[in-house]
């Protein structure tokens, strides 16, 4: 199995190459799967033409396709390039897999989602997008659905966090050094997400038999943490973790100064990939503990 992963430098991408690199389970270079991780300066999604020229001179069994535009606020004014890496790419991306007779493994977001529910979201609940990064992400969604209606998966995952690139956890940590207290809004609910957890499940699900299998039609599969909070507990615990009397204050997403609007209760249920994929899903404390150690140790 030729099994490419794009976004190769993002906080997924890194995640599933050091669980490749680590995992001896999967073994790179000796078993039956082979991964191939790249880059924009290997593939470039804003680009048509070299997405074709990558894959003409590219073969693969499975694609992860773990490369977006993820910077929500910018994308209130870069919705053409938003729109062309989080939808127009990825239609291209399914029309290749298509052609290559691959298997195509898509991450979503919770932001496809209005938030205006009390209830946790499931995948069949109708989506409604209230900003451009959540509008690009759903477009992405249907276009892939579209063009693909079997052998594909789209995993819609939450407030993704980990010892990589830009995050929520790593910018709290950063902002603490610089100020002496910090607002953080606790009227937006939501389940965060460790990436090395769902690295994890996605390499268990390219091993899956369901997976495996030909000819199934494409799913939409939500995946978080387990756990419900708010941005302000998630920063409380935080500083819990690293043992620091730190002031973290309340705020309403009013008196926070953000271009797009953002979903207020963004909970997914994840009952179908558990029952599908007999996974187990850690809670979201001992997954931010686990990434915090990690941190720990870089410093
Ligand atoms: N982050 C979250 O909180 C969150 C929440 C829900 C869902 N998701 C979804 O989860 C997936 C993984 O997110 P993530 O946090 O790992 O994202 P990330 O850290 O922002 O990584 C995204 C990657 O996409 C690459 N990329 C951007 N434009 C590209 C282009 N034109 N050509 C090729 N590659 C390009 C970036 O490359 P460079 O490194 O070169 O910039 C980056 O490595 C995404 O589909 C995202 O929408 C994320």
């Amino acid at each position: 199995m030729r099994i490419l992963v794009t976004g190769k430098n993002g906080q997924l991408g890194r995640s599933i190459q050091k669980l490749v690199n680590t995992d001896t389970k999967i073994d790179n270079n000796q078993s039956s799967n082979y991964f191939i991780f790249a880059g924009r300066e290997e593939l470039d999604l804003r680009s048509e033409s070299n997405i074709n020229h990558y894959f003409n001179n590219n073969k693969f069994d499975i694609i992860i396709n773990c490369a977006a535009y993820t910077a929500v606020d910018k994308a209130e004014q870069e919705a053409e390039l938003a729109n062309q890496i989080n939808h127009l790419a990825v239609k291209q991306l399914a029309s290749i897999a298509n052609e290559q007779q691959a298997r195509l493994i898509h991450i979503s977001t919770d932001y496809v989602f209005d938030g205006e529910s009390d209830e946790p979201f499931i995948e069949t609940d109708i989506p409604n997008p209230i900003n451009v990064y959540g509008r690009t992400k759903l477009s992405g969604e249907k276009a892939l659905q579209e063009v693909m209606p079997m052998n594909a998966i789209i995993i819609r995952t939450s407030w993704l966090y980990s010892e990589y690139s830009n995050n929520f956890v790593k910018t709290i940590l950063r902002l603490s050094k610089e100020r002496d207290e910090l607002n953080v809004v606790s009227d937006q609910i939501g389940s965060p997400t460790y990436s090395a957890d769902l690295a994890d499940v996605i390499l268990e699900i390219i091993k899956h038999k369901k997976f495996k299998d030909a000819g199934q039609t494409t799913q939409i599969y939500h995946y978080s943490n387990v756990g419900e909070i708010s941005w302000y507990e998630f920063a409380k615990e935080i500083f819990k973790i690293e043992k620091i009397e730190y002031t973290v204050n309340s705020i309403t997403s009013q008196q926070y100064p953000s271009l797009p609007k953002r979903p207020r209760n963004t909970l997914m249920n994840k009952d179908k990939i558990v029952e599908v994929f007999n996974i187990k899903i850690s809670n979201w404390k001992s997954s931010l503990n686990t990434c915090m150690a990690i941190l720990k140790k870089q410093q």
